[in-house]
């Protein structure tokens, strides 16, 4: 896949000394590089991973590579939306400050299932919980500004034709593969676009919402799509590295561009260029919508829950 000249690589990643990093799905793919990177330059990184015993040799390694021991394992399972209250009370006690949220774990095509709340498995991880940690999390953002939200998608939203049809989201009748990942991936783009707004609207200036596609990336993504030989033949012949793959979210993490053009609500491709959001990504009826049901279906599915502070 092409991606074009970079114009931001790790090496420009700014000094990150006195910045608090929360990165989901940080204990492999382009979550690891991400952390392994953000660390190499001084950020204090809470890895929030769904398994202990895969997070805590990578948290060594990062600290073994790059002499900075201020990484944490804080447990979150995006399956679980009890998980993800009790992820947030967990940071929330022992840090005082965000600067930066990078939502990037995420599953594909797997075959259906429900989250432990009833919700399709692609929409449950990849859309609802980035959604509710996001959203719960907005205070601290706010009072630890200028600080980031970098909610990742895919190119694959393009390929969410007909819209989301939420309505139908945890119907295993009508469940695809593909078509779920693309509807969640699309909600990511609609999801960034509506919170940019939001915080605009209440004159929250200084949090920078965006979300990107990282590129055709060698990862454990593909673990439920191919075989292991097809999938060996893939990676090699089709895909970008991590640390590639990783460039373009590093640099809505942390480039001080973002805070000098303002880069908001915007959606980024390899390496680091705005990309093209397809229609029903841009509609802002669709964002409205998705929120609304969001907010909705955490109402039903979190008890005593008290709504998206904006
Ligand atoms: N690779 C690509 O070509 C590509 C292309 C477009 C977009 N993306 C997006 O890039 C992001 C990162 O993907 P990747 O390529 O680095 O994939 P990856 O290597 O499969 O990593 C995915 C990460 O998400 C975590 N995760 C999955 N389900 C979770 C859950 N229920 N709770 C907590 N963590 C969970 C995984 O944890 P476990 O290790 O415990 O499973 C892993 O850390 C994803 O959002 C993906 O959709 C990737």
């Amino acid at each position: 896949m092409f991606c074009g000249k970079k114009h931001f690589d790790l090496e420009d990643i700014p000094d990150l000394t006195g910045k608090t990093a929360i990165i989901t799905g940080a204990n492999t793919g382009i979550g690891r590089v991400c952390a392994l990177e953000m660390a190499r330059k001084g950020c204090k990184i809470i890895l929030a991973c769904r398994t202990e015993s895969k997070t805590l040799p990578v948290i060594e390694d990062i600290k073994k590579e790059t002499g900075n021991d201020q990484l944490e394992f804080i447990p979150l399972d995006l399956l679980s939306l009890q998980s993800v209250t009790k992820f947030v009370e967990t940071f929330k006690h022992r840090h005082d400050t965000l600067n930066i949220l990078i939502n990037n774990a995420g599953v594909m095509m797997c075959p259906f299932g429900l989250s432990q709340d009833g919700i399709e498995t692609q929409f449950a991880t990849n859309h609802v919980a980035h959604y509710y940690l996001t959203t719960q999390l907005i205070p601290l953002l706010e009072k630890s500004t200028p600080s980031r939200i970098v909610t990742v998608s895919s190119m694959g939203h393009r390929g969410c034709l007909g819209g989301l049809d939420l309505q139908n989201i945890n119907n295993s009748k009508k469940y695809s593969r593909a078509g779920h990942y693309f509807k969640s991936k699309a909600a990511n783009v609609l999801f960034t676009r509506e919170l940019a707004k939001r915080l605009e609207a209440k004159g929250i200036k200084h949090v920078y919402a965006n979300c990107n596609h990282p590129g055709v990336v060698n990862s454990d993504l593909t673990r439920h799509t191919m075989g292991s030989w097809a999938n060996s033949l893939y990676n090699f012949f089709v895909t970008i590295s991590t640390e590639d793959g990783a460039t373009t979210q590093l640099y809505l993490a942390t480039s001080p561009e973002i805070e000098q053009k303002n880069i908001k609500g915007q959606y980024y491709v390899p390496y680091s260029v705005v990309g093209q959001i397809s229609s029903v990504a841009s509609s802002d009826t669709n964002a409205k919508e998705l929120w609304e049901f969001t907010e909705n279906l955490l109402k039903e599915k979190v008890p005593g829950y008290q709504g998206s502070p904006i």
